[in-house]
């Protein structure tokens, strides 16, 4: 059965999370083939235990979609983009709950409870033709397309989600002589600074043979199957051959695992292939066969966290080990810290100091200069950005949600979001710390003074009235404060004056780089 324009009206509509709406575009545009749809309860199941579909079918990772317990008893659902434009038609074959973690959230986050238990619904998904936009939309073509181009040429697919250097640049080239092979590049593009991924991969085109070829994939990380599943979609795009060693970034934690097996979907199949090892040859100033170096010769390369320390740094990736053009690019997404984007956040119980150490960082910082300061304090978003929601832990939440999209917004443009609300939910908080650093750097500020100090000080008379029964959940007395585990910094201001803890705060970020000493 299709769906007619006109049908469409009758229809309730769902707007999947970012990491679902990927996974959509994958089904639909048939990079997950031979999947049609999100996965039901058994076939989950068995993909998470087995890596199969029910009927045996080898398939590496559950696709499943949440849906909101209101939405489960219906037979169609619209699937709309963030801006409610529907993108897909989805025929409910089955709702059920899940007790396992979506993609998206690594082992450890707290966000991971919050997101398991929930509804699913699983069914075919069909196309409704909407107008698609993004970032290099040109060039994420269909694996349609691109098999058609290809047109059953051996092809060598690498997917990553970093940059290649010149070691990787080597190695594809003699492997795809050695094969006789097209080159597949696929920048797996997640959240994040992606466009710049694209850009680093398009520039290093013209030192691979002509005709290679980039496309980028919206696909999301799954921890310990990312790997897996990429061989898969790189299949699907019509890839013969699957580049297995250190496309980094493509999860260490499925590279650890078992070795990769070939694939076979219908008449497609991919082998995977491990190039030689190369290193830089000192001696001779050029990449090559670790075969063919003495070993004394080695230049080791700098490993992921010293090409990390070298941004933050604002130093210099040398020429040796990568492209100027795609250090340009690592330069302009992770700019030196004293100029990249930060988010300091501040939480703690009312009246634990949190408004009066966030207003003298803001000022100390407007006075060293050279950075835009905005200071998002709880009570004041609480009069405009969240007024008219209560201290609900619902209300709550999106009260600090809204903060978390203002800051990630802030850091994103390069400048520094200061906030200080309570914030007491722990999963809150690392949902934000996510956002931010999708665009930046985060910094979690602990104001520990104890609550008897703070009822004892008791400024706007509110521990009374909370005591008295007036004020309903407030925090500390009739509600929870979940005091963090992964703070940056605490600070007591029932120990320290509350200059002494701006001197502390700004002492991390002068150490850690994010504001230059004076
Ligand atoms: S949060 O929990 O959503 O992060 P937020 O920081 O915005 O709280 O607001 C806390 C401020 O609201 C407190 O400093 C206090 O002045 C006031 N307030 C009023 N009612 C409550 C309550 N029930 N619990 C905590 N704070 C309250």
């Amino acid at each position: 059965m299709t769906t007619e324009a006109g049908d469409l009206r009758d229809l309730p509509s769902l707007t999947p999370g970012p990491a679902e709406l990927a996974d959509l575009e994958l089904l639909l545009n048939g990079a997950f083939h031979p999947l049609t749809g999100f996965l039901g309860a058994v076939d989950a199941a068995t993909v998470t235990a087995a890596g199969r579909l029910a009927d045996g079918t080898p398939w590496p990772a559950p696709v499943t979609l949440a849906v909101p317990e209101d939405l489960t008893k219906e037979e169609r659902l619209i699937l709309a983009d963030p801006e409610g434009v529907p993108l897909a038609v989805l025929h409910v074959s089955e709702t059920w709950r899940d007790n396992t973690s979506p993609p998206g959230f690594p082992e450890g986050d707290p966000l991971r409870a919050s997101a398991t238990t929930s509804w699913r619904a699983a069914g075919r998904v069909e196309a409704l033709g909407a107008p698609e936009h993004g970032p290099f939309r040109r060039l994420r073509r269909s694996p349609g397309e691109v098999r058609a181009e290809l047109g059953g040429a051996t092809t060598l697919a690498i997917a990553t989600r970093t940059p290649l250097h010149r070691r990787h640049l080597g190695q594809l080239r003699q492997l795809a002589e050695k094969l006789d092979a097209r080159l597949l590049l696929l920048p797996l593009i997640g959240e994040g600074h992606d466009d710049a991924l694209v850009r680093a991969l398009l520039a290093v085109r013209r030192e691979l043979p002509v005709g290679s070829l980039v496309v980028p994939v919206p696909l999301i990380e799954r921890p310990g199957r990312d790997l897996a599943l990429a061989t898969h979609v790189a299949t699907a795009y019509g890839a013969t051959h699957f580049f297995v060693e250190a496309a980094a970034g493509v999860d260490e934690a499925s590279r650890a695992g078992a070795p990769l097996l070939p694939v076979t979907t219908g008449d497609l199949r991919i082998e995977p292939v491990t190039p030689e090892p190369w290193a830089f040859d000192e001696s001779v100033e050029v990449w090559r066969p670790v075969s063919k170096i003495e070993a004394d010769h080695i230049r080791p390369e700098p490993t992921e966290a010293e090409l990390a320390a070298i941004l933050d740094r604002g130093e210099e990736i040398p020429e040796w080990f990568t492209p100027p053009a795609v250090a340009e690019e690592l330069r302009r997404a992770n700019p030196p810290r004293h100029g990249r984007g930060l988010t300091v956040f501040f939480t703690g119980l009312s009246g634990s100091g949190k408004s009066t150490i966030a207003r003298g960082l803001a000022d100390a910082l407007v006075e060293r200069g050279g950075r835009t300061v905005t200071l998002l304090d709880g009570d004041v978003v609480r009069r405009l950005l969240s007024a008219g929601l209560t201290f609900s832990r619902d209300d709550r939440d999106l009260n600090i949600r809204r903060i978390g999209y203002v800051a990630a917004e802030i850091t994103r443009h390069g400048g520094v979001a200061i906030c200080a609300p309570i914030a007491p939910y722990a999963a809150t908080r690392a949902e934000v710390r996510r956002m931010v650093n999708a665009a930046g750097d985060f910094i979690l500020v602990h104001v520990a003074t104890p609550l008897e100090e703070c009822e004892r000080r008791d400024r706007k008379g509110l521990y009374a009235k909370a005591r008295a029964g007036l004020i309903p959940e407030f925090t500390g007395i009739s509600d929870p404060y979940e005091a963090p585990g992964d703070a940056e910094l605490t600070v007591d201001t029932s120990e320290l004056t509350p200059e002494a803890a701006v001197d502390r705060v700004l002492d991390l970020l002068v150490t850690g780089g994010w504001v230059r000493s004076e």
